[in-house]
């Protein structure tokens, strides 16, 4: 960007948002490595931003992603579009280091407004997967697996009954987890041994931010109340340090229970799907994350977003199936590359 139009963005969104040393810095940077953009902006997993992409250095109080469905006026786009008083209230966040976070934009050219994920991250899932493929317990470790999920399942279908967004959101704060801890003990097994993983940290990490990401989704539809969240902090805690200390004694266990859970969580899914065409819950447009995350189209609905959370708790299934199988065969994860990306 040359330093008389990247004045001239600067001037365009108002001098209150920039410091003069973020001013010069726009001016003085070099294109290459800025990511505000217009084109080419969607790479795939693990791709670098590409060298084209223009973008500006500035500091910009960027705040959190809207909460609010697509077509709805966004919660960040006061910090933009806001009277003075607004945009004196928001606070800039100012680095010793001078460098305020780059600023990301949409194939469209349209801010990217999530921090949390980028759009090089986000996807299609392959809603083409097998929902219906069950790995029959055959050893007596399947059996505690599957009867271990089938038990958890009647608590769970007694407390949330047909309630399945709510059932979902509060789920989904149990699914993110197993992937973090497993990911977690072998990100410490790798130290501790001086050996590669064979890719499967990354790949339980990003099973861990897929479930983490079906939460942020679903609480845009769902609020949970005040004992749902006391509920979520107590399961928390104890799922937490029970699968961290069965991962440490059995890996395969641990896997085939995920893999058993991410099974009972397509089904439930599928009930979701049923209540929704019967009418009993509203076909609400779909949350602007979900729209930017599985990149969907604007006009997407919360049927479709169940349609390819439903596809990404399948993938998660086939990986943690997997991950056990390997374990049963006597072998280490690392023998085997891990199914990076596989969505
Ligand atoms: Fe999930
Ligand atoms: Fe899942």
């Amino acid at each position: 960007m040359n330093s008389k139009l990247a004045t001239s963005v600067v001037r365009h969104l108002g001098p209150r948002l920039y410091s003069t040393t973020a001013i010069r810095t726009v001016a003085n940077q070099p294109p290459h490595g800025l990511l505000i953009g217009t084109a080419g902006i969607f790479q795939p997993s693990g791709s670098p931003v590409p060298a084209n992409a223009v973008a500006a250095w500035i500091r910009y109080p960027v705040r959190s992603g809207s909460t609010l469905a697509a077509g709805d006026a966004r919660e960040d786009d006061k910090t933009v579009t806001g009277t003075a008083d607004a945009l004196t209230a928001e606070k800039a966040i100012v680095s010793y280091w001078g460098v305020p976070p780059a600023k990301v934009a949409k194939e469209d050219g349209t801010e990217w407004k999530w921090k949390s994920f980028r759009p090089w991250e986000a996807y299609a899932p392959d809603l083409s997967i097998d929902l219906k493929k069950h790995h029959v317990p055959i050893t007596f470790m399947d059996k505690i697996a599957y009867w271990t999920v089938k038990l958890l399942r009647f608590p769970t279908d007694v407390f949330f009954q047909r309630r399945y967004g709510c059932r979902a959101m509060m789920l989904e704060t149990v699914a993110a987890v197993p992937g973090m801890v497993g990911g977690l003990l072998l990100h410490c097994k790798s130290l501790r041994r001086f050996e590669h993983s064979g890719g499967w940290i990354k790949a339980l990490l990003e099973e861990a931010e897929n479930e983490r990401m079906h939460l942020m989704t679903f609480m845009e539809v769902a609020k949970p109340r005040w004992y749902e969240r006391a509920l979520v902090f107590t399961v928390q805690g104890v799922f937490f340090n029970a699968y961290f200390l069965g991962y440490l004694v059995s890996p395969k266990l641990a896997h085939r229970v995920v893999g058993y859970l991410e099974e009972e969580a397509i089904h439930s899914y599928t009930e979701f799907l049923k209540e929704l065409d019967k009418g009993n819950i509203e076909n609400v447009p779909a949350p602007a994350i979900a729209i930017d995350y599985w990149r969907m189209p604007p006009n997407s609905t919360l049927r479709d977003v169940v349609m390819v959370v439903r596809a990404d708790e399948a993938h998660h299934r086939d990986v943690n199936h997997y991950a056990s199988d390997i374990h049963v065969q006597g072998h280490e994860l690392k023998e085997s590359p891990a199914p990076l990306g596989y969505h």
